[in-house]
């Protein structure tokens, strides 16, 4: 499912929210039938580390570990013997086998994107948050990193929780919201879908979403 709203509307929060990583002022946050704020800290980060996985915008790879490295240390901390070979399957699948001894730093944006994308595929995650995969990259580097990350997705049949600012890439997902004004609404908005049909036939259109009437899944 994808989440679109404008600049500032509370995306990342809601992100941070949803996978524990802040505390609700007031309410619950239930994630498969857990509530994360009535763990501790220590069971909080382990339910975490076992079922969530996060893409983030800026990549967030560890800059003195290389490719193959930064992959396998999920599967490193659960002590799991196969983190190696596991890391080196996974970058594999994103078309680094061949980059899998380089740092980040050697790496290009796109490449360091889709490391990211194999560390967070590689615990076998039931939940994976991405946060704006693509707003640092190309829009050519972004569709092929989207590819891969709605293969590999459909491949090991995760949920996939896409934040994004890109209707058309929103419309590729099997389900659209869009936070506004603190209201999580099912849909894009009437004037983000025809903007979408524009865009598509004229280039980038970033179409003001005013939101049309439909209904609020959450208060
Ligand atoms: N730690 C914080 N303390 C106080 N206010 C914050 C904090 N983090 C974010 N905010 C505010 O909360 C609002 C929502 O921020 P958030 O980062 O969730 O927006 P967003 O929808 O992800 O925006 P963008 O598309 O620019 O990433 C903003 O007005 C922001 O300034
Ligand atoms: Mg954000």
């Amino acid at each position: 499912m994808a989440i679109i709203g404008q600049s500032g509307a509370g995306k990342s929060t809601l992100l941070s929210l949803l996978a524990g990583l802040d505390e609700p002022t007031s309410g619950t946050v239930k994630l498969m039938e857990t509530d994360l704020n009535q763990l501790s800290d220590a069971a909080r980060s382990t339910w975490r580390s076992t079922n969530l996985s996060f893409i983030f915008q800026a990549f967030h790879l560890l800059p003195e570990l290389t490719a193959l490295e930064n992959v396998q240390l999920p599967l490193d901390i659960r002590g799991d013997k196969q983190a190696s070979q596991q890391a080196a399957r996974l970058l594999g699948k994103v078309g680094l086998s061949d980059r899998q001894d380089h740092y980040p730093a050697q790496l290009s944006g796109g490449e360091q994107q889709r490391v990211a994308i194999a560390r967070a595929f590689v615990t076998a995650p039931s939940i994976l948050f991405a946060d704006e995969p693509t707003g640092n990259l190309d829009a050519q580097t972004g569709e092929n990193i989207i590819t891969q990350l709605f293969d590999i997705n459909e491949q090991q049949a995760t949920t996939l929780i896409l934040i994004t600012h890109d209707a058309a890439l929103a419309s590729r997902c099997n389900r659209q919201f869009r936070l506004e004004q603190g209201m999580l609404i099912e849909g894009l908005s009437e004037a983000r879908a025809e903007g979408l049909s524009e865009a598509r036939a004229e280039g980038p259109n970033d179409t003001i979403n005013k939101g049309s009437n439909v209904e609020a899944v959450k208060d």
